[in-house]
């Protein structure tokens, strides 16, 4: 437990993020003995509610099956406070200073704030100039603030401007979940730490990256947002483009947030802009399910499938295909880098006849050519797909696959994303957060695709598809 005060303030107390996400991880943090020294959590909300009725209404969110569960809710609810205001009231902002000072009065180590922007988007400026004076007067301070980052480059440009007015780049911490994946942050220690894959991670090596986000739910209740945002802003400006910096980045020079971040912008900054329209419709596509919510626009975008290409010496011509879709038969979050095949196949084609004859699913070129699978979710595996001789065979031949399992090796459940983001925050860590440039350089891949399908009635898929 680190000694540090840490008075933790959220913006949108009584949304799903805050009772479905936040308050869950905080209460794992609890259990696991690592929050801060002295912790305590303000949440602000329309919503007229006591300290006692809040921690009542969080509690049907933390799993409370094992006794430590039930202590560490025990002890994280009475650091938890509620306070009830309109953050467009601009009467509220003083009053909660006042609360919020009082609050840590009852620290012993000096306070450190942070503000989690947790409500809609459309109320992240206006919390952020409500705050002004009361953060220039201020203990330390950090502000975490929620995606969706914009709707665009212009509005993330101008939120990262206004932001700036108050606070440092180096205090704001602006989410991803996927990168607080354990999965995904292994991504950069599989490739840095180890010195056999470096040498094939390259265009002369690999022929094609897949990244692949697909889930069975449907946008539920968040209609209203997915009816603005649809699935290229929901997904791919965000979620998939990290993750393809991830792939894609150059060895850091040092392992610092800055560094590393550098590397990220560099790939963004290196995929090719597609030619408007032609190049827009050879390389992407974008579909809506079928049925699902009654409200859901014509135009809305459930599903896409995206090519683009890093143009620089490691990856010149090797298409990184984003799929990301909703209402789909699978739960599947998966990186694959298939590898070109090897040079000189010495089994004749007859085997490889046999293999498919047994099973239709492998195409030859599949079996000619090895896969590497960073598995994020709900697997959390490294898989390499290879040949093989079947045994008791004369020389058949097989794709197997050779696999890493992250809960079997470590033994344990991995911890949530948002346990691993919460801490950093606490902590000031920022190497899981994306820059503020990183977020505009990606709005500008998204942006003229999203411009091209908009208002456009889109194909549809039937729910579940097999
Ligand atoms: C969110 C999107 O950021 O990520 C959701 O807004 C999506 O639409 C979710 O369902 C997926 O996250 P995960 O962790 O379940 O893959």
């Amino acid at each position: 437990m680190e000694k540090r005060a840490i008075l933790l303030v959220i913006f949108g107390a009584s949304g799903d993020l805050t009772s479905r996400k936040l308050i869950p991880a905080l209460a794992k943090l609890e259990e696991k003995g690592v929050l801060p020294s002295e912790f305590r959590v303000v949440g602000i909300s329309r919503t007229p509610m006591t300290d006692e009725q809040w921690r009542e209404k969080l509690s049907s969110n933390v799993p409370m099956e094992k006794d430590t569960q039930k202590r560490a809710w025990q002890h994280l609810s009475e650091k938890i406070h509620y306070y009830a205001g309109n953050v467009t009231d601009s009467a509220l902002f003083p009053a909660l200073e006042q609360f919020l000072s009082e609050k840590e009065a009852a620290f012993s180590l000096p306070a450190e704030r942070i503000y989690y922007l947790a409500t809609a988007p459309t109320f992240y400026e206006t919390i952020a100039d409500g705050l002004r004076p009361v953060v220039q007067k201020n203990p330390p301070c950090r502000m975490v603030v929620e995606k969706p980052f914009g709707t665009d480059y212009e509005t993330a440009h101008a939120l990262n401007e206004r932001l700036h007015e108050i606070f440092p780049e180096e205090s704001i911490f602006r989410m991803d979940h996927y990168l607080g994946k354990e999965t995904a942050q292994n991504i950069l220690v599989l490739r840095f730490a180890n010195a056999i894959f470096e040498p094939l991670w390259n265009r002369n090596y690999v022929e094609k990256v897949e990244i692949t986000a697909l889930e069975t739910s449907l946008v539920g209740r968040r209609l209203g947002y997915y009816n603005q945002a649809g699935i290229l802003r929901d997904m791919f400006q965000n979620h998939l483009l990290q993750l393809l910096t991830l792939i894609a980045m150059e060895p850091p020079t040092r392992w610092n947030a800055d560094a590393i971040r550098n590397e990220k912008v560099k790939v963004l900054q290196s995929i090719r802009p597609m030619e408007y329209p032609y190049e827009i419709q050879q390389n992407s596509f974008l579909a809506r399910y079928e049925g699902g919510e009654s409200g859901l626009l014509p135009q809305t975008a459930t599903y896409g499938k995206v090519s683009l290409f890093v143009d620089n010496w490691r990856w010149r011509g090797v298409p990184f295909q984003l799929t990301s879709g909703k209402g789909m038969n699978s739960q599947k979050t998966e990186i694959s880098i298939h590898f070109r095949p090897a040079p000189h196949i010495l089994f004749d084609k007859e085997y490889i006849r046999k293999a498919q004859a047994q099973d239709p699913q492998i195409r030859t070129r599949d079996w000619e050519a090895n896969t590497l699978l960073l598995q994020i979710h709900p697997e959390a595996k490294i898989v390499l797909l290879f040949q093989s001789k079947v045994p008791d065979t004369e020389k058949d031949i097989r794709q197997t696959r050779m696999e890493f399992d992250f809960t079997e090796n470590f033994q344990g459940e991995l911890p949530e994303a948002y346990e691993r983001l919460l801490l950093d925050a606490i902590h000031g860590q920022p190497d899981l957060f994306p820059r503020g440039d990183e977020i505009e350089y990606a709005w500008k891949i998204i942006d003229p695709i999203q411009r091209f399908y908009e208002g456009q009635e889109l194909p549809r898929y039937p729910l579940f598809p097999t």
